[in-house]
């Protein structure tokens, strides 16, 4: 429902009307979205509104225009913008599915030489290491391994960042999580992936590896973390400039 005398602006409201829609399933994929004009109509709002709330959800990859036709609402493949740093739990909550974690273990073990490098600390220095299946909206899309320095991290255990890990690091122990570096490959899911994922053996799937740092002074690294993405419900966006 749109409310007009809420201080939310009314684009924003449509734009959580129609995901909400999405989200219950009442617009499936595939579904053409009702025109600017019914939607105007409807809500009693401008179809310069209504255009702005349909814009943005184009960019954000939950439907698509065709010429012509229309708009219908996206497969369900995760268009994942790669040109910020965020968290699964961010990115889950922007396209309005609701993010949660399996655990798979929860340990604090000791560094190898080539983590150790990674995350700038001694091979004999202990690292938490949290293995999760990442669900959205109860689906298993990612199985992800992040390791983090105990140094930093403490003496947590798995309840104390519930969901979210950047939640922890930001919110719980007041680091500010600065900037990443990531890769993307391809690769067969491994069988630890294929239980989890719910997928056919042999399937392809993304393996992203990200290390990210602190905003500080000495740039500390916070997280290494191995995720692998289900390759038939992500693709992956970023703008880029010609120089
Ligand atoms: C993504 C990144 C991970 C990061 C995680 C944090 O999945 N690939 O490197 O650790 O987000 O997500 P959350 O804060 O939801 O645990």
């Amino acid at each position: 429902m749109i409310d007009k005398q809420s201080p939310i602006p009314i684009y924003y409201q449509l734009e959580e009307e129609i995901k909400s829609m999405i989200h219950t399933k009442q617009l499936k994929p595939g579904d053409l979205l009702p025109s600017e004009r019914e939607f105007a109509e409807k809500y009693a709002i401008s179809r310069m509104t209504v255009r702005q709330a349909i814009n943005n959800l184009v960019k954000e990859g939950l439907i698509y225009r065709q010429k012509g036709k229309g708009t219908y609402v996206a497969d369900k493949k995760f268009e994942q913008d790669l040109s910020g740093l965020t968290s699964f739990s961010e990115d889950m909550r922007n396209r309005g599915l609701t993010p949660s974690s399996n655990l798979i273990s929860f340990e604090f073990i000791q560094a190898n030489e080539q983590l150790a490098s990674i995350l700038s600390i001694a091979p004999t220095d202990i690292v938490c290491r949290i293995k999760r299946v990442r669900l959205a909206d109860d689906e298993p899309v990612a199985v992800e391994t992040v390791y983090s320095p105990q140094k930093l991290v403490g003496d947590m255990n798995y309840l104390d960042f519930s969901d979210s890990f950047y939640d922890y690091v930001e919110k719980k122990l007041h680091h500010k999580i600065g900037f990443g570096y990531q890769t993307i490959e391809a690769a067969p899911a491994s069988d630890e992936e294929v239980k989890h994922l719910n997928i056919p053996k042999d399937s392809p799937v993304l393996v992203m590896q990200r290390t990210s740092f602190l905003q500080n002074k000495d740039q500390t690294p916070i997280e290494f973390a191995t995720s692998a993405y289900r390759a038939d419900k992500y693709k992956f966006k970023m703008k880029m400039k010609r120089d």
